[in-house]
């Protein structure tokens, strides 16, 4: 067996393990207290508060604490369902579902990298999340600290959604008064109601099913000068085949650039990883955990 194989099958069993433990309601160890190497980024991220919501099947909320420097503090709640031992399979497998799991490292990189490194990108631009998941950290990050006009989080999964919900309710004293800063399910293949300025996105690629219709909304959603920054990382061949489709099927229509190196306290984060990765593989995987950048903009129609 590979060690590749052995760290996933290691990894598989923890969750099992966790969550089989958590379907008799017994104390709970959130997934988000889990490893993630980039959630310093932000330096101290704070667990604040751990809820009980009777009323609906999210059994509990997480509230982490995010420092988005000049005093902005953004809540992100991450509900943890009640678990049913008979459909623990069909609540946590499958694609759709994959956003309400954990924060993976792609939202914690985007969020970092749009909200605090390059808020200027944002500022007064309208901008759509794609895949969001149950938090849009990264959309609420730049709905936060980057002034945007507009900020709309999506998923196509509708649990994922009323948590967007209800993190944009929790958040809405942070937000600019003029911003219009909203939730709702999109389904890649489909199109939001309006063009946007910037698409952002966090670990999109991984189901090869989905690049064509990703791509495809990607292309319905952004305006003439619109640029959309997905952060993925490559998990297999994955994002390559997304990459490639998007040169070969765009007819001209898309500039696409492949950024391993866009931000310098990522990458050390990242070489730093790799280093410590050298002795014991299973600390880092980069395959699964180093988001890469896929920047997509219109070219210009020739005349
Ligand atoms: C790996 S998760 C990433 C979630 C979040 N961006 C993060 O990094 O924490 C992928 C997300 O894409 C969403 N997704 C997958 N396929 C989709 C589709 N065809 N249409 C809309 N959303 C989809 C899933 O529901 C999930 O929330």
């Amino acid at each position: 067996m590979t060690q590749t194989k052995t760290k996933h099958n290691k990894r598989w069993q923890l969750l099992r393990n966790a969550l089989l433990s958590q379907a008799g309601n017994q104390p709970q160890t959130h997934p988000d207290q889990s490893e993630c190497v980039f959630k310093a980024l932000f330096g101290r991220v704070e667990l604040e508060t751990v809820s009980s919501l009777p009323e609906t099947d999210m059994a509990d909320v997480h509230t982490l604490l995010y420092p988005l420097g000049s005093g902005h503090q953004l809540k992100i709640s991450t509900p943890h369902h009640r678990l049913d031992k008979a459909n623990l399979f069909s609540q946590y497998s499958g694609f759709l579902n994959t956003g309400n799991v954990r924060i993976w490292n792609s939202e914690h990189v985007m969020a970092y990298w749009a909200a605090i490194k390059n808020p200027e990108l944002f500022r007064g631009k309208s901008v759509l999340e794609l895949g969001s998941g149950m938090t849009g950290l990264a959309g609420l990050a730049i709905a936060s600290a980057a002034n945007p006009a507009s900020v709309h989080v999506t998923d196509g999964n509708p649990t994922s959604v009323a948590s967007l919900q209800s993190n944009i309710a929790r958040n809405s004293s942070c937000f600019g008064p003029s911003a219009v800063i909203n939730a709702s399910q999109l389904l890649w293949g489909e199109k939001s109601s309006t063009l946007v300025d910037v698409i952002v996105g966090g670990d999109c690629t991984f189901d090869a099913n989905a690049h064509e219709p990703l791509r495809n909304t990607i292309i319905a959603c952004l305006n003439a000068s619109g640029v959309a920054y997905l952060f993925c990382p490559r998990r297999g061949n994955s994002l390559l085949q997304f990459y490639q489709l998007c040169h070969s099927k765009s007819d001209g229509l898309l500039h696409v650039q492949w950024i391993e190196n866009y931000d310098g306290n990522v990458w050390a984060i990242h070489a730093e990883q790799l280093e410590l990765s050298r002795n014991d593989p299973s600390i880092y995987n980069a395959d699964k955990e180093y988001p890469i950048m896929i920047k997509i903009s219109r070219l210009p129609k020739l005349e």
